[in-house]
């Protein structure tokens, strides 16, 4: 296996790092798909809500799940795109203007570039690091809202473009404890745009739509429209908040917690009969006591609807609240949660899906999961941006993958210490 096709995505999660290895394939017609061949998780010691707190027990996880991964398909990891994630990730708008080069004012990928460029040297607040510059639009001298502009005639190309920025300190950490695995970084990706790479559509994309990953101990959330991402932005509570509550609400452990919601959790306790109860000994034997179902229900939904006020509350400062015509994705391992994608329907009003990994080919079953549409979605990006390399002299495009990821895979600054 030729290990220069690989692509490998490793997703730093508060909870469990997850690693995964895809390769491009080439099928009938010339159609390109991605094949994952390998993926593994462990679980995470040294990062909490997606900030590294500790580079040794951080760096021991993510040898723990590369080593995994790299067993499976029997090909050493030499480099990989990670995920940044938390609440230290801000969004700003920026606008860049070049004059266009050539005498003829014909717009050259050149111009595009030196108009990013320009748009770049935005005023980066000090100790924040550039990690993408997703142009949204161009003009070119009057005519503005072009989505691509090479080939045309002007005098002036402007780009707007959103800048997606990390907190100095807190990436030199993810980037310290990646390298010290012994592995490369080939991108740095923020995870809510590695979400959406692989549980959206092109036309989700297109027609507006959100991705809401509830991890452990962050949600984020990503919102496109024309195409183009729109919104993003982290929120410091996850699915081991309701972990936490029910361990206080049935005063018992963590462990016996996460695994009460995970087994008889459901966001529905007007579902649950009233006398219906959980036997915790079948958890762990040392706890000899019956809870009642519907109560652990009323505390899963108590702490759902405050994550739902959250989100709701960004979605109404972009004015998108109950206004996204291809809906709301969820995912990310709080998504399994039972009931919550019908709860989310009534709340937002508007339709809702757990997002479960697209685009790609696979005979690995535990990856058709919520909590792997980060990791994959890494690899997507990756495999995205080397095809928008050579897109605009050979037919190679990812068909199923929105268009607008080749751009900004491009032209994603990789982040190197
Ligand atoms: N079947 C399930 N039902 C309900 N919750 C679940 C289920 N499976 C996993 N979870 C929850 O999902 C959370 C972990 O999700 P995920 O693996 O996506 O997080 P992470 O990526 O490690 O964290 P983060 O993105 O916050 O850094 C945990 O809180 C876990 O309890
Ligand atoms: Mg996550």
């Amino acid at each position: 296996m030729a290990r220069e096709d690989i692509i490998t995505g490793i997703d730093i999660g508060s909870t469990s790092v997850r690693v995964v290895c895809g390769q491009i394939k080439t099928v009938r017609d010339h159609q390109e798909v991605i094949q994952i061949i390998g993926a593994a998780e462990a679980e995470t010691e040294g990062v909490s809500k997606g900030v590294v707190t500790s580079i040794e027990d951080a760096v021991a996880s993510m040898s723990a799940a590369v080593e995994k991964c790299e067993r499976m398909t029997g090909v050493p990891i030499e480099d990989a795109l990670v995920s940044v994630n938390g609440v230290h990730v801000t969004a700003q708008q920026a606008h860049g203007v070049v004059a266009i080069a050539k005498a003829n004012g014909e717009v050259g990928e050149d111009d595009v570039a030196r108009a990013i460029e320009s748009a770049q040297s935005i005023s980066t607040p000090p100790n924040y690091e550039i990690l993408h510059i997703i142009p949204r639009s161009f003009t070119v001298d009057h005519q503005t809202n072009v989505k691509d502009p090479i080939g045309m005639t002007g005098i002036k190309l402007e780009v707007d473009a959103q800048i997606i920025l990390g907190m100095t300190a807190q990436v030199k950490n993810i980037t310290k404890a990646v390298y010290r695995t012994g592995v490369d970084i080939r991108d740095l990706v923020f995870s809510p745009l590695a979400s959406a790479e692989s549980t959206l559509t092109k036309r989700q994309k297109e027609l507006g739509a959100a991705v809401i990953a509830i991890g452990g101990s962050t949600t984020s959330l990503a919102v496109y429209e024309e195409g183009d991402l729109l919104y993003t932005s982290v929120l410091p509570v996850g699915s081991g908040h309701i972990t936490n509550d029910i361990a206080i609400g049935l005063r018992t452990s963590v462990d016996v917690a996460e695994a009460v919601k995970r087994q008889f959790g459901t966001m529905m306790p007007e579902h649950v009969g009233k006398h219906e109860e959980i036997d915790l000994a079948t958890i762990d034997a040392s706890e000899k006591v019956l809870v009642s179902r519907k109560e652990v229900a009323e505390i899963i939904q108590a702490r759902v609807d405050e994550l739902f006020a959250m989100i709701g509350k960004e979605l109404k400062s972009i004015d998108r609240f109950a206004k996204l015509p291809a809906g709301m994705v969820f995912t990310g391992g709080g998504a399994k949660m039972e009931g919550l994608v019908d709860h989310a329907k009534e709340y937002f009003k508007t339709s809702a899906s757990v997002g479960v990994p697209q685009h790609i080919q696979t005979p690995i079953e535990k990856i058709q999961d919520p909590s792997f549409t980060t990791a994959i979605g890494l690899v997507l990006w990756g495999a995205n941006a080397s095809a928008s390399m050579n897109m605009r002299n050979s037919s190679s495009n990812f068909s199923s993958v929105a268009g607008v990821t080749g751009k900004i895979g491009k032209w994603v600054k990789s982040f190197m210490p």
